[in-house]
């Protein structure tokens, strides 16, 4: 039996030593220790010895299930770290590579243009509004006070989808949707797309922004729509720039006014942005016309108002010194990287 014991132990043990990854070493396990194993048949086959024999040999046996599960265990552990460095192996970082470059992407210029003219205005309490772009003939001109045969009602200028619906050709028609939803005191802006059927060139697009602006309470002056606007154009282009109201005409004020800025290439000097004028014009406002006013339910014997159409594209280009328009609506890359 001794001789037995000596040939399993070695059997077992070369058979450890060789197994080629856990699974086998499993099977080694069971064929030698499991309930059916070589050793524990051995064990079972004791009653056959000499009582004094028995307890020796149960020692050795015992010894010998030892021994065997420790070279099990020893080649197990040994796989288990060789799997291990393997797999380490195959996800080696090279650390040298240079990185991926992760595109994140960025503000169009025309909305970062956007967001700082809304914090200006939000600081001084305007409230932020939405207006429809696909609009109708009665809220972009007839309630503005633009008369029937005002050239802009031209299908050449507006962009006309059906009988009296079209592409809003100016923000303003913001200002009608504010006040037959709104009581004084108003102060709102509205930024959006406007359309107009224009060529494309340097300084034209058919496509393009504006902010309006309203205001409507007892009291407003003309001095509020100064100041305001004054405010608002040193807040943009510094404290510096010079602000001038020009005398002008729109339907839906009276007076009214278009606002000019020194020109930010020359100072005033005159260059080519300026076209020589010194001057470029980056606003038209006046006070709120009494047939609009009426026309929305506001008595304009209790209340005054002033309103004002900001061309953000306009403000985006002298800001940048962007020399056409059109790069802000063609989407090339390395443009808008660069803001
Ligand atoms: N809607 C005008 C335009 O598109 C700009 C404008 C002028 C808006 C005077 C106003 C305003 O609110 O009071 O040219």
């Amino acid at each position: 039996m001794k001789e037995k014991l000596e040939a399993i132990l070695q059997a077992a043990r070369q058979a450890a030593e060789q197994a080629p990854d856990e699974k086998q070493i499993e099977e080694i396990r069971v064929k030698y220790l499991g309930k059916k194993g070589e050793l524990t048949a051995l064990l079972k086959q004791m009653g056959s010895l000499s009582p004094e024999e028995r307890p020796k040999m149960g020692q050795l046996v015992n010894d010998a299930k030892a021994r065997v599960e420790a070279v099990i265990n020893a080649r197990k552990e040994r796989l288990k770290s060789a799997a291990v460095e393997l797999k380490l192996k195959a996800e080696t970082l090279d650390i040298t590579l240079p990185e991926k470059r992760v595109n994140v992407g960025g503000l169009h210029p025309l909305s970062i243009v956007t967001n700082d003219l809304i914090d200006i205005f939000q600081s001084m309490g305007f409230d932020v509004l939405d207006g429809p772009e696909v609009e109708t003939d009665y809220y972009n001109f007839e309630c503005l006070n633009v008369p029937a045969d005002h050239p802009a009602r031209d299908m050449q200028d507006t962009f006309y989808l059906a009988d009296k619906i079209l592409l809003r050709t100016q923000t303003s028609a913001a200002q009608i949707r504010t006040m037959e939803t709104r009581k004084p005191p108003i102060r709102i802006i509205c930024p959006g797309r406007v359309f107009r059927a224009d060529e494309v060139d340097a300084t034209h697009s058919p496509v393009f922004h504006q902010l309006e602006g309203l205001v409507v309470d007892k009291g407003v002056t003309m001095c509020d729509l100064m100041g305001v606007l004054e405010q608002f154009a040193h807040e943009i282009y510094g404290e510096d720039v010079k602000v001038r109201f020009r005398p002008s005409f729109f339907p839906f004020t009276e007076p009214s006014v278009e606002v000019d800025v020194s020109c930010t290439e020359c100072g005033g000097k005159g260059c080519r942005v300026c076209k020589g004028e010194g001057w470029i014009e980056i606003l038209g406002a006046g006070m709120v016309h009494p047939n609009v006013l009426r026309s929305c339910g506001i008595d304009p014997d209790v209340y005054t108002g002033f309103a004002f159409g900001i061309g953000i594209d306009r403000i985006t280009t002298t800001r940048y010194k962007i020399s056409d328009i059109r790069l802000l609506f063609e989407n090339d890359k390395r443009f808008l990287e660069q803001f």
